[in-house]
């Protein structure tokens, strides 16, 4: 079975949401590659985990599809630009979770959760709400984890693609910070270095 087998079903499934996509290839190209790589990833690592309440990856992958597609609502030129973002346009960018999740209103409860929380964190520090570690659901931190890492391994039009070796420095960085949960990035981290997917042994107490 391919890798992103479930990942088509899932955009075959719902046409609405190949045409979203579609929207956001044509607004930035980036966000759109970086939508299908989350979901790639997601796809690839669910079966390491276990989620409160969640019987399959159907809807995880959805979610993590459509993670960004509120940025269709951010002009592509923020979204495309090179230099330093002004506050405001720091402002546009930081209301993309709440825009994508009034826009996927009809979705289920997951869904909606990973596009509106993505950018959450657990000392409450994170856009748009501010929610804390207990309001922020397991398969959340999950695709928050996934958006990092691929970020960070992706080239942009402000940075270049990390290595391995860097990632593990930001990895360190972001232990330090103490606002994500760490058990998630390790896991990626331990696949991306090995090749090799082992269940979790331990469910993180954050
Ligand atoms: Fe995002
Ligand atoms: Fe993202």
């Amino acid at each position: 079975m391919s890798i992103i087998y479930k990942t088509l079903e899932v955009l075959k499934a719902k046409p609405e949401n190949a045409e979203l996509l579609d929207l956001l290839k044509a607004h930035d190209h980036t966000s759109y590659i970086h939508s299908l790589s989350v979901a790639g990833m997601a796809e690839l690592m669910y079966p390491v985990f276990a989620f409160k309440g969640i019987k399959n990856s159907t809807e995880i992958i959805e979610g993590a599809l459509l993670h960004d597609v509120g940025k269709l609502f951010v002009s592509a030129e923020i979204l495309k630009k090179e230099g330093k973002l002004t506050p405001l346009e720091k402002c546009f960018i930081k209301e993309h979770p709440r825009c994508g999740g009034i826009l996927l209103h009809d979705r289920s409860e997951i869904v909606k959760n990973i596009v509106h929380f993505h950018h959450e964190r657990l000392d409450g520090s994170g856009y748009p709400y501010g929610l804390k570690a207990e309001q922020i659901p397991d398969y959340c931190r999950y695709i928050t984890a996934i958006d990092i890492m691929d970020a960070l391994l992706s080239r942009r039009s402000y940075k270049e693609p990390l290595s391995l070796y860097q990632i593990k420095g930001e990895l360190e960085k972001m232990r330090s910070e103490n606002n994500l949960d760490m058990f998630y990035f390790d896991k990626i981290y331990e696949f991306l270095t090995t090749g090799i997917l082992l269940p979790a042994k331990e469910v993180c107490a954050c």
